[in-house]
């Protein structure tokens, strides 16, 4: 295993496009149910791991605004394993120094889980470790359309990205330097696409269930030996 001292570049931001729960847990045979069961702890594990290699934010895709078109149970009860778990290790986040934020629209989302992310995020507000951000029925596109109708409704008529950027859900979180996805698929899915202009992507086989540090480590040292332009020349 490549260790840490190796790793001389470490992503500010890495967000990540958790797939594959459903054909982890169909190629076990198992129900889809029990593939988010153990996404969950590879969410633990990554956590973990972000804190251990010092990175300040850490996104996680967790529910679409389009994950809606799934079967009723199955929303069902991916609200309710959110709920349960923030209940349950809000409490352990908040003593690692971790601030929990959740980007997304809160509007549709059952009553229990909007309270228990508030308690969260109002708990962990003053932490200055690793920056948490959950995105839950989050869409980009909605992101983009709620940001222009507030910033006509506000009167505003010098648009500038700073703008744009100021009215979405990540107003003052650095744009993502590296955007993973896992499971073999190779899009965005409505995920920071205003945001991801200059993202550094890396997609990986491996279904969300399965990764761990290691594949994190994996994909740290991948983003390493790449060279970010911004448009202008390497030096
Ligand atoms: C990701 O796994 C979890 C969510 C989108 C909530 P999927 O449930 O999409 O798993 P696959 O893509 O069907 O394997
Ligand atoms: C993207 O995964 C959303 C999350 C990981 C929360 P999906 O499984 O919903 O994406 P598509 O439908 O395959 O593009
Ligand atoms: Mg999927």
């Amino acid at each position: 295993m490549k260790d840490k001292a190796k790793l001389k570049v470490v992503p500010e931001h890495i967000a990540i496009i958790m797939d594959g729960n459903g054909r982890w847990a169909k190629k076990k045979g198992l129900p889809r149910i029990a593939g988010h069961k153990e996404g969950l702890n590879a969410v633990r594990a990554v956590v973990k791991a972000a804190r251990k290699y010092g990175v300040k934010y850490l996104t996680l895709y967790s529910f679409s605004t389009e994950n809606w078109k799934r079967p009723e149970d199955e929303v069902r009860f991916l609200f309710h394993l959110m709920d349960e778990r923030l209940r349950k290790e809000g409490q352990q986040l908040h003593k690692n120094n971790v601030k929990v934020l959740f980007i997304g629209k809160r509007d549709g989302l059952p009553v229990k889980l909007v309270k228990t992310m508030g308690w969260v995020e109002r708990q962990t507000c003053k932490n200055t470790g690793l920056n948490l951000i959950f995105a839950i029925n989050y869409g980009s596109r909605q992101e983009i359309t709620d940001a222009v109708k507030r910033i006509i409704s506000s009167g505003e008529k010098d648009i500038t990205e700073e703008t744009i950027e100021k009215n979405l859900y990540t107003a003052g979180i650095p744009a993502p330097d590296l955007i993973i996805r896992t499971s073999g698929e190779k899009r965005l899915s409505n995920f920071l696409l205003w945001q991801a202009a200059y993202t550094e992507l890396y997609f990986t086989p491996i279904f969300w269930p399965d990764f761990k540090e290691d594949e994190f480590l994996k994909a740290l040292f991948d983003y390493q030996r790449r060279k970010r332009r911004f448009g202008g020349l390497s030096g």
